[in-house]
């Protein structure tokens, strides 16, 4: 079998085409454009092409956006304060800490980041980080969704996979990631997206005993563990629907968590990397900043 390649690309695109009209209606309507304000704490490279991608998204959609960048060596105070001016911004509509933010090592001034992410109003909180908002998200009567598992849902849902009653395995325990995943998949209704609820959702992760069994087990697999093709073909079971969010530098190559040759040989639909579930991260993005102005224009 060669597996379906599931085109996350052109869906985020689709996905964007629709955000941009949106805000054309939103902007015809009276209102000011929808606003993102980015924070990036310091110069890691990685970060830096994750905002400037940010950034160029918005400018696409109709979207505002600014960027804050502080020096690597801010305080908790001074990371605390500007948070404190964009929330009461109303100019802005949605604010993000890119993270990780600088640790010790790199120069950083040993920032709580769980303080950080609490921070921001949870009415601007588009990457649905902070407590209230996984709070909601838990109680099934979500806010902003968080915008990776969203992708993945829109995703499944725009290429006709069914969830419900499917045993699905996610692999990895992350709190932007993995933790949400679980939870918008296993809703009994529809709050978390159409079609995509009513799993039976294993959470697997570094601890689990026979992980590769419990991998076997899946009807769809979800990789989410950041560790380069750690995913291999004998943990795939034959016809699995299996989604990579990994993203890992290996040389010079960008690798998933999946083998990914391995995986296409059993699986019945793989997402590429990169394609696949990378760029409906930052399509969701926009569509929370967009569901957040809208929402502070009631
Ligand atoms: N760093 C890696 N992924 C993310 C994300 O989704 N949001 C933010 N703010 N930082 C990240």
């Amino acid at each position: 079998m060669t597996a379906r390649r599931l085109d996350g690309k052109a869906i985020a695109l689709q996905i964007r085409a629709e955000i941009t009209e949106q805000v054309g209606q939103f902007v015809a309507a009276g209102h000011a454009p929808p606003k993102l304000a980015a924070i990036l704490v310091g110069d890691d490279p990685a970060s830096q092409v994750y905002v400037r991608n940010k950034e160029r998204a918005c400018q696409k959609a109709g979207i505002e956006s600014l960027l804050d960048r502080m020096p690597v060596d801010t305080t908790q105070e001074q990371l605390l304060g500007r948070i404190a001016e964009l929330n009461a911004d109303p100019s802005v509509s949605g604010i993000l800490v890119q993270l990780p933010l600088p640790s010790k090592d790199q120069g950083g001034a040993g920032l709580d980041e769980r303080a950080v992410l609490d921070a921001v109003d949870p009415g601007k909180d588009v990457d649905a980080f902070s407590p209230v908002n996984v709070g909601l998200l838990m109680q099934g009567r979500p806010r902003f969704l968080p915008c990776t598992p969203h992708g993945i849902i829109q995703l499944l849902h725009r290429c006709d996979i069914e969830t419900s009653g499917k045993h699905v395995v996610v692999v990895g325990r992350s709190d932007i990631v993995g933790k949400p995943m679980a939870m918008m998949l296993a809703q009994k209704d529809g709050s978390c997206g159409p079609r995509t609820a009513n799993a039976t959702v294993t959470l697997a992760h570094s601890r689990t005993a026979n992980l590769t069994e419990v991998c076997r087990s899946a009807d769809i697999l979800i990789a989410a563990v950041g560790r380069p093709e750690m995913i291999r073909g004998d943990m795939i079971r034959e016809g699995a629907v299996v989604i990579d969010v990994g993203i890992n530098r290996v040389g010079d190559r960008l690798v998933g968590d999946v083998a990914f040759e391995e995986a296409e040989a059993v699986a019945s639909a793989t997402t590429p990397v990169p394609g696949g579930v990378g760029p409906l991260t930052i399509a969701m993005l926009l569509h929370n900043t967009l569901m957040a102005a809208k929402w502070q224009a009631e």
